[in-house]
């Protein structure tokens, strides 16, 4: 039997704070069930001439095959539309793009720089957005971390959260909201500079008080994880920001993920797991760098049994299926 809050029909989901706490951890358990019925083998037509526009303005390998697969596994459709195939942008507002594609398809997912952008779309297309990644926030990655920490430890509550790298990116910004809505301790270790805004520290601190979860930001890496259960770590250099990447590099060499700050946790052996996002440069000559090796994680981590990062990774395509199905199905069960 699946269940879903009804009340999650017809929205959108631009930032983790259009959920409430309930309705988050509500659509985390959709997504595990939805992973046991695709387990079990049943392909179904929960999403039954749903169709789905898929619009990127930056590159994407399992929040773009997650989108196409979450929908067509249940009945669906999705169209694939990157910025070199649409105006958007070009001959053709935001505005305007939305209001189209709101006539054509029951929901969008949007992938780009501004979250502004994603904002437009749901307010002028009528149907259900979800944030694929803005240069601000990642819902649908963070989703997906939550449900990998909860099959892991089958409790998200009172666990340790320690983030480590830089500090104010996506990732950073919306995984310190999906742990203290959670219940999770949330500890960010990252350079001075690279520090998230204090208004959006504040804001999840408001949220951490009511489920009994604290925010810090930390300078020193090895003191900030000391009994952390989950230690994430995400690229020094985000899309659109590639000419950061040196004065990265010197700023964020002493936050590498290796097996020193694994067992500065304390947890080695015990409730201690590894997470990345994913693209993640552990073991290679980057296309972005001329260094070779590991950047923000080493390989021995990266392999690790506690490395639960293609875990991580399918429930990608779990979690925006249970999007889908929570905002396009009406009825809240089947
Ligand atoms: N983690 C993530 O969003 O991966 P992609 O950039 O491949 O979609
Ligand atoms: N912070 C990274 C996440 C990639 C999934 C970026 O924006 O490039």
């Amino acid at each position: 039997m699946l269940r879903w809050k009804p009340e999650l029909y017809g929205r959108s989901l631009l930032r983790l704070s259009d959920l409430s706490d309930e309705e988050m951890l509500s659509l985390v358990q959709l997504a595990i069930d939805l992973k046991a019925r695709r387990r079990a083998g049943v392909r179904g037509d929960l999403l039954r001439r749903r169709q789905v526009a898929l619009i990127f303005e930056k590159s994407s390998t399992r929040t773009r095959n997650s989108a196409s697969i979450a929908i067509r596994d249940e009945g669906g459709g999705a169209e694939y539309l990157s910025t070199n195939d649409i105006h958007l942008g070009s001959k053709e507002s935001v505005k305007d793009t939305a209001r189209v594609l709101g006539r054509l398809f029951d929901g969008i997912l949007f992938r780009g720089f501004k979250q502004s952008t994603v904002e437009t779309l749901a307010a002028y297309s009528g149907v259900p957005v979800w944030n694929g990644l803005t240069d601000d926030f990642h819902p649908t990655q963070i989703l997906a971390d939550l449900m990998t920490i909860q099959e892991s430890f089958g409790r998200l509550k009172g666990l340790k959260v320690a983030y480590v790298g830089d500090g104010r990116n996506n990732v950073a910004n919306t995984l310190m909201f999906g742990c203290v809505k959670a219940g999770a301790h949330f500890v960010n270790c990252t350079p001075d500079v690279l520090v998230p805004d204090p208004a959006l520290v504040q804001e999840a601190r408001e949220v951490g008080k009511r489920n009994g979860a604290s925010v810090e930001i930390v300078s020193d890496p090895k003191g900030g994880v000391a009994g952390a259960n989950v230690i994430y770590t995400d690229v020094w250099v985000s899309m659109g920001e590639e000419a950061q990447m040196e004065q990265r590099l010197s700023l964020l060499r002493p936050y590498q993920v290796n097996m020193e700050l694994m067992r500065a946790t304390g947890n080695m052996g015990g409730e201690l797991m590894f997470l990345h996002c994913l693209p993640a440069f552990h073991d290679r000559e980057t296309a972005m760098t001329a260094e070779s090796g590991a950047l923000e994680v080493t390989d021995d981590v990266f392999e690790a049994p506690f490395s639960k990062v293609f875990d991580e990774a399918e429930n990608r395509m779990h979690t925006i299926k249970a999007l889908y199905v929570s905002a396009m199905v009406d009825g809240g069960g089947f």
